[in-house]
């Protein structure tokens, strides 16, 4: 694969002049494993929209790149992300697209989380930890960054502050208003 030229595009693959892209841009999977690892894993990623969830121990699966992941509304309202994989053999611990529950049961070997995150239940934690293992240390893995504009939902898995992390949600926020003033224009307009 060459290498990127100063404007960080790879010769051949993107014309500027023409406005041209190659079609191997969506079938390459050097490119598909470089957006995973510099986009998906980086980025404000729209995960979904509030109403999706209404009421307490709601939840949809979304996903992330390859990440699945579990947006949900605890008991007490609050909204959780949630990567969708069991702390004990990473198994996913939800497997419906939608619904609401009171606790998501890996069927695995049955680690039991709720809406919160929490790890509730181990089966034979006597027995096979001798009561050693600290539940409060196994729950779900939550997204670094969650994000709310408008009811609409976007996730970073990066912690932290970055200027890249600050600009692109700047970015994310200004596409989202106005997606979401065009879709209400239109509205209006549609309604005369
Ligand atoms: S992988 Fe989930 S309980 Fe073992």
């Amino acid at each position: 694969m060459p290498t990127a030229d100063s404007h960080g595009y790879r010769p051949g693959l993107v014309d500027l002049k023409a406005g041209q892209i190659s079609r191997e841009i969506f079938v390459n999977e050097a490119i598909y494993q470089e957006e995973l690892e510099r986009v998906f894993a980086r980025a404000w990623l729209f995960v979904g929209h509030e109403s999706q969830i209404p009421n307490p121990s709601d939840f949809a699966v979304s996903g992330m790149g390859e990440e699945s992941v579990i947006l949900c509304r605890d008991r007490a309202g609050e909204v959780h992300v949630f990567l969708n994989s069991c702390r004990h053999r990473g198994m996913k611990v939800c497997r419906y697209d939608e619904g609401n529950t009171a606790v998501f049961t890996c069927p695995y070997h049955g680690w039991s989380y709720g809406t919160d995150g929490r790890l509730v239940g181990v089966p034979f934690l006597r027995e096979a930890y001798r009561s050693t293992l600290d539940r409060s240390q196994w729950g779900l893995v939550e997204v670094a960054q969650l994000a709310r504009y408008k009811d609409l939902l976007a996730q970073n898995l990066v912690a932290g502050d970055c200027t890249y992390c600050s600009v692109h949600a700047g970015a994310w926020v200004l596409w989202s208003g106005f997606r979401c003033e065009t879709r209400f224009l239109v509205g209006v307009d549609s309604s005369k």
